[in-house]
């Protein structure tokens, strides 16, 4: 499949100048609600430098040296923990891995409290996922260091939304006018509504699909609300993928589904499934995606995952280049 390489002329971590504070403004990662289209392009511009340093025999650069990186999860993770632990060592940070399950957490420490002991042990930059939503919006009330949030409920997951732009402008050159249609599990996806932000910001249309007990309720004034004429709602599957640029399907979060929102597995299946002959009616070149976990053979049949048009595992790489970045630009943007 075509890859737009990164600009060869772009600077390297080494080099790249401290970003502009008239761009970037945060020192918290959120959600990409707040993001602009230009904060969103440094982001972008900043991965492919570091996809450069990714490129070398040895992918390690002195820019975060001094700094340490914790990283705290309190739901299951392979992606984005192990590519935000690897892009912290490849940027020379200290690093530390915390998963709550074994953490004084299970002993009644409140949330508060281990942030701040975290922060006491001399944090500069904590990654944190949580099952509740919100979580990462009181955590950034109780310490001073920076946190990106990893994933939050179903709220936000930042760093996977910004994972899939960079993925989608690597392939396709530009995310304006794209059609992007996200099927499935809407209701419970953070990956969705972070990806509703970045999308439309960057000037993509988006379609989200599914029965519509997976809908949120109230999703259609919320985009209104909001002011969102380029998001879309469907519940039939095949509309939705009429001259799609892009696909990404959505895993069944049964973790998180009250029972009763699926009548049968079978029928979603069947109404719901990425298949081959269901994918030919988007665009020829036609861009794959999933977030990950996959679920193979519910919400996509093998042949579409590991198809010729996939780029799932190429989202996965690019995960590290994307939170290379991140922490770069969180931590003032400043080379050692
Ligand atoms: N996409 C994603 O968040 O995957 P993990 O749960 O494996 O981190």
């Amino acid at each position: 499949m075509k890859t737009i390489e990164p600009n060869s002329s772009i600077a390297t971590p080494e080099t790249f100048p401290p970003p502009s504070m008239a761009v970037w403004q945060h020192n918290h990662i959120l959600d990409l609600d707040d993001f602009t289209r230009e904060e969103i392009e440094l982001v972008l511009e900043t991965a492919d430098a570091m996809a450069e340093v990714l490129t070398r025999e040895v992918k390690r650069v002195p820019t975060l040296r001094g700094k340490t990186v914790v990283t705290l999860f309190h739901e299951p993770s392979t992606r984005t923990r192990a590519s935000f632990e690897l892009a912290a060592k490849n940027l020379s940070a200290d690093t530390v891995s915390l998963d709550a399950s074994k953490s004084s957490i299970v002993k009644g420490e409140s949330l508060i409290d281990s942030l701040r002991t975290i922060q006491a042990l001399g944090a500069d930059i904590i990654v944190m996922r949580h099952s509740q939503s919100g979580a990462p919006y009181l955590a950034i009330k109780h310490v001073n260091c920076s946190l990106i949030n990893a994933g939050d409920g179903w709220h936000a997951h930042p760093s996977q939304a910004l994972l899939d732009l960079y993925t989608i402008r690597r392939h396709l050159g530009t995310l304006t006018n794209l059609k992007t249609t996200i099927i499935g599990d809407i209701m419970h996806s953070r990956v969705a509504r972070s990806n509703i932000w970045g999308m439309t910001t960057m000037g993509a249309k988006v379609v989200l699909c599914a029965p519509p007990t997976l809908i949120p309720r109230g999703l259609d004034s919320f985009i209104a609300n909001c002011q969102l004429p380029n998001v879309s709602i469907e519940t039939d599957i095949e509309p939705a993928l009429e001259n799609a640029d892009v696909v990404m399907p959505l895993r069944l979060q049964m973790e998180r589904q009250q029972s009763g929102l699926l009548p049968s597995l079978r029928e979603y299946i069947q109404l719901y499934q990425l298949t081959t002959e269901r994918l030919s009616l988007a665009k020829p070149q036609v861009l794959v995606m999933h977030p990950g976990p996959i679920n193979e053979g519910i919400e996509i049949s093998p042949e579409v995952a590991h198809g010729a048009q996939s780029v799932i595992e190429e989202q996965v790489t690019n995960g590290v280049a994307i939170r290379m970045a991140l922490l770069y630009l969180i931590a003032g943007g400043k080379n050692k």
